[in-house]
C-alpha cells in the first residue's frame, strides 16, 4: 500500500515536472554545422588530405575510442556511489591520431580536471589543477537534469567523486568541440554539456553486458574465459574486435575500448567499428576472470528515472 501510494506520489511529481518543462525552454548545445553541408564526406583516418573545417570532422583525434569500465567496487560506496546493476560503466571517448599517438590537455583555458593525470605534458607544460566548481554544475546551469542523471549511473568513478572524473574526460584535444564550432552565440561550456551528450551517445551504443552475455559469458566468481573467448562474443555483436585491458597480470578483466571512424562530426556523425590498434593485456593464455560485483557495491538503476 504505502509502495503503491509512493507510485502514484511520484507520477504525479513527474507530471508536475513535465508540464513546468513544458514552458521552460532550454539552450541547445549542439555545435553549428551548417558550415558542414557541403563538406566532402569521408571517414576519419582514411583520407589523408587535410580536413579544411575542422569543426566538420575529428581531426588529428580522427580514430575514436569509446572507452568502459568493469569495476568491482567503487571505494565510495559509504557515499552512495555504487555501480549500475548488470551494466558495465561508462569511461570516455578518447580521440587518437589515428597512429597510436594521442593529445591530451589541448586546451588549457578549458581545463577542468581537479586531479591531472599526467601534471606534465611531453612537451614541459605543466597541466595545473583545476579548483573552481564541478562539471557537474555546468551540466546543471544548462538545466540537462536529464543528463546529468544519467551520468550518475552510468558514469561511475572508483576511488574520486564521479564528477572529478567526468572532468577529466575533456574534449579539448577533439577538433569538432572546439569553441569555434559553436558559431558567434557560444555559451561558456556549452561544448563541454555537448561533449557528455556525444560520450552518452556512443556508450549507448555497446551494451557489454548483454553482449557478452549473449555469448553465455556472464561475471563468475568460480569460472574463467579465454580472450580469444571474450573476443568472438564482442566481434559478433560489433563487427571488430575492441582492446580488452585485463589487472593482475593479465586474468582479471577490467575495460574494453571500441575502436572507430567517424563520418562527419562526432556529436552527429556515423560511427564505425574498426579492429583495436593496441594490444589486449589480458592473457591470451591462462584463464580471465571476469569477477561479479561485490552485491553492496551495485543497484539497480533501471527502475525509477
Ligand atoms: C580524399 O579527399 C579529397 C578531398 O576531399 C578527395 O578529393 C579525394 O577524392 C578523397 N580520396 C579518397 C580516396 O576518397
Ligand atoms: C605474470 O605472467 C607471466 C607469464 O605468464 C609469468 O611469467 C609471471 O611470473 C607472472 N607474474 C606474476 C606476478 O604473477
Ligand atoms: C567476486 O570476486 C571479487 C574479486 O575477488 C569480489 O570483489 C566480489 O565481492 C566477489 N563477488 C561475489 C558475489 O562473491
Amino acid at each position: 500500500m504505502a509502495a503503491a501510494s509512493g507510485l502514484v506520489f511520484a507520477l504525479l511529481a513527474l507530471q508536475a515536472c513535465a508540464s513546468v518543462s513544458s514552458l521552460l525552454s532550454l539552450p541547445r548545445t549542439y555545435p553549428k554545422i551548417s558550415a558542414c553541408v557541403n563538406e566532402p564526406l569521408a571517414y576519419s583516418c582514411e583520407n589523408t588530405t587535410a580536413i579544411k573545417n575542422t569543426c566538420c570532422s575529428p581531426t588529428p583525434g580522427g580514430l575514436v575510442l569509446q572507452t568502459q569500465f568493469w569495476d568491482t567496487y567503487t571505494g565510495l560506496e559509504h557515499k552512495g556511489q555504487l555501480l549500475p546493476k548488470d551494466i558495465w560503466t561508462v569511461h570516455g571517448l578518447w580521440p587518437d591520431n589515428c597512429d597510436g599517438s594521442f593529445g591530451q590537455y589541448c586546451d588549457l583555458s578549458r581545463q577542468y580536471d581537479p586531479d591531472p593525470s599526467p601534471r606534465v605534458l611531453p612537451d614541459g607544460t605543466p597541466v595545473p589543477p583545476y579548483n573552481g566548481p564541478g562539471v557537474d554544475t555546468f551540466v546543471a546551469e544548462f538545466g540537462r537534469f536529464n543528463l546529468l542523471d544519467f551520468m550518475e549511473k552510468y558514469w561511475v568513478s572508483q576511488g574520486s567523486p564521479n564528477s572529478d572524473f567526468w572532468g577529466h574526460e575533456h574534449a579539448t584535444c577533439t577538433s569538432t568541440f572546439d569553441v569555434a564550432c559553436y558559431g558567434p552565440y557560444y555559451q561558456k561550456n556549452q561544448d563541454v554539456v555537448d561533449f557528455f551528450d556525444a560520450v552518452v551517445r556512443a556508450y549507448k551504443m555497446y551494451p557489454t553486458w548483454e553482449i557478452l552475455a549473449a555469448s553465455g559469458i556472464l561475471p563468475s566468481n568460480k569460472t574463467t574465459y579465454s580472450l580469444t573467448q571474450l573476443q568472438t562474443a564482442l566481434k559478433a555483436q560489433t563487427g571488430s574486435i575492441p582492446y580488452l585491458g585485463c589487472g593482475s597480470n593479465g586474468t582479471v578483466l577490467q575495460e574494453v575500448w571500441y575502436f572507430h571512424h567517424v563520418l562527419g562530426t562526432e556529436q552527429f556523425g556515423h560511427f564505425k567499428t574498426v579492429d583495436s590498434t593496441t594490444a589486449s593485456t589480458c592473457s591470451s593464455t591462462a584463464g580471465i576472470h571476469y569477477y561479479e560485483r561485490t552485491p553492496t557495491s551495485e543497484r539497480e538503476v533501471r527502475l525509477l528515472p
